[in-house]
């Protein structure tokens, strides 16, 4: 099917807006969902909803081993809930649809982090909501510390930047405009303006030194397809679920809604007051995923050389590989048009029915989950609530499993005529979800329960 209604194309920023930094907060404390003003656009004020006092949220901190404590207020006039994308926990604090969380009322989050260390996200997760919450503004990071991650002296303090990557279509009054079309619930809904941590046109200042940036791919629909304008490589330390065992240097990096990349860049090689941009590098293959030209995102602008006698490590965290599935599950992923903007994106023929178990799994068990995309001709970034996995194959058409995918996962990318096959052990009983992290589709119903017995 053809696309009617591109999006509009995203222009160049001038780069003149410090880059904001959520505050950190540490995870025993408390965070509510409400209202706001921002200034996002135009030097308009745009009614935004937070988890603080703008767009987005803070940075939750929390060490492997402690207890999560978190006391939650829904301060909004519309119900919500907390989904901790890749934190591995107790279904009755993961988020699932079905938690729902009313205006007024407040949830005490309490769960154990037994997860090494990684770059993890939150955002609300009510079905037919997601999309439109999280675009409205509510999303932030979730980083879990851990002392064998503290013993590689990575860059930190002023030197660790979260990026949280967004895009938004803000109408010339200011406010955010999210109300998908039937085109866009295909293709997804793509937003001109392209905003860091919320900030629009972002700068960030550095010196000749090597940084730590966790980036997110906070968008609903969008691709990002990385590059450095100076050519410079991403060190990539860490993917979704935590670290890879070593580095690995890559002059490109492609990210998908709700993927995590936890990278190092050198600066060290650039002049004092040179501008290096983030760009988005076109690319293919990707179907009807519109947004897909090259644009600038944000600009580093060196303004001290400065000494660090940072070595890349040779060896990171230890990965162990999965092995020993007992079962194969076959995911098919199909579209097909209605007439209703309700129901066109399906798994194995099914529509997201939150009170439908579709699949059983066994505590304990490892199994192999199929995404079979092979029939259609749009992206899915497959995210599984519950567990990581790791990628063994990626068949039919990018016939590859980048470096950056090659340690722990929870959300891959499953591109128009692929098949993506993934391990996972499930270690909490209850219901979760599986569903496409296209934040259009799921909305749309493509999402499925399994419930772990
Ligand atoms: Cu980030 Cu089920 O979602
Ligand atoms: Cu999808």
């Amino acid at each position: 099917h053809g696309m009617e209604g591109e999006a509009p194309n995203v222009e160049d920023g001038i780069f003149n807006n410090p880059l904001k930094i959520p505050q950190t907060i540490s995870s025993t404390s408390t965070l509510s969902a409400q209202t706001a003003m921002d200034t996002l656009a135009n030097a308009k004020q745009t009614p935004v909803l937070g988890y603080g006092n703008g767009l987005l949220g803070p940075t939750i901190r929390a060490q492997k081993g402690q207890n999560v404590n978190l006391n939650f207020t829904n301060k909004l006039s519309e119900h919500t809930n907390i989904h901790w994308h890749g934190l591995v926990i107790p279904a009755t604090m993961d988020g699932h649809p079905d938690h729902m969380i009313m205006p007024n009322n407040s949830f005490n989050f309490q769960f154990p982090i037994t997860q090494q260390a990684g770059t993890n996200w939150y955002h609300p997760h009510l079905h037919g909501l997601t999309g439109k919450q999280v675009t409205e503004g509510l999303a932030g990071m979730f980083i879990v510390e851990s002392p064998e991650e503290k013993a590689l002296n990575l860059p930190s303090g002023a030197y660790e930047i979260p990026l949280i990557i967004q895009d938004k279509r803000i109408n010339t009054n200011g406010t955010i405009q999210y109300n998908p079309t039937m085109a866009e619930v295909m293709s997804g809904y793509m937003g001109e303006t392209i905003l860091v941590n919320g900030t629009n046109s972002p700068f960030l200042e550095v010196v000749s030194r090597f940084y730590r940036f966790r980036v997110l791919n906070g968008s609903t629909a969008r691709i990002y397809n990385l590059v450095l304008s100076n050519g410079a490589d991403f060190y990539v330390i860490g993917s979704d679920g935590g670290m890879l065992p070593q580095s690995e240097s890559m002059k490109s990096l492609l990210l998908s809604p709700g993927e995590r990349a936890d990278v190092l860049v050198d600066f060290s090689g650039a002049k004092v007051g040179e501008m290096i941009y983030l760009e988005n590098k076109q690319f293919s293959g990707m179907g009807d995923a519109q947004g897909v030209q090259g644009y600038k995102i944000m600009s580093f602008n060196v303004t001290n050389a400065e000494k660090d006698n940072f070595a890349l490590p040779t060896a990171l965290l230890p990965f162990t590989k999965l092995s020993g599935a007992t079962k194969t599950r076959p995911f098919k992923l199909t579209m097909s048009m209605g007439n209703s903007r309700e129901g066109m994106h399906q798994i194995n023929g099914k529509v997201f029915d939150s009170d439908r178990i579709d699949e059983i799994v066994n505590l304990g068990s490892t199994e192999i989950w199929e995404f079979d995309n092979t029939d259609g001709d749009e992206a899915h970034p497959m995210h599984v609530h519950g567990v990581h996995f790791q990628i063994l194959s990626r068949t039919g058409g990018r016939n590859t499993i980048l470096p950056q995918e090659s340690g722990w996962k929870d959300t891959v990318l499953v591109a128009p005529k692929e098949k993506v096959l993934v391990i996972l052990k499930f270690e909490h009983k209850g219901k979760f979800v599986v569903h496409c992290h296209n934040l259009e589709h799921e909305d749309d119903g493509m999402m499925l329960n399994f419930e772990v017995i």
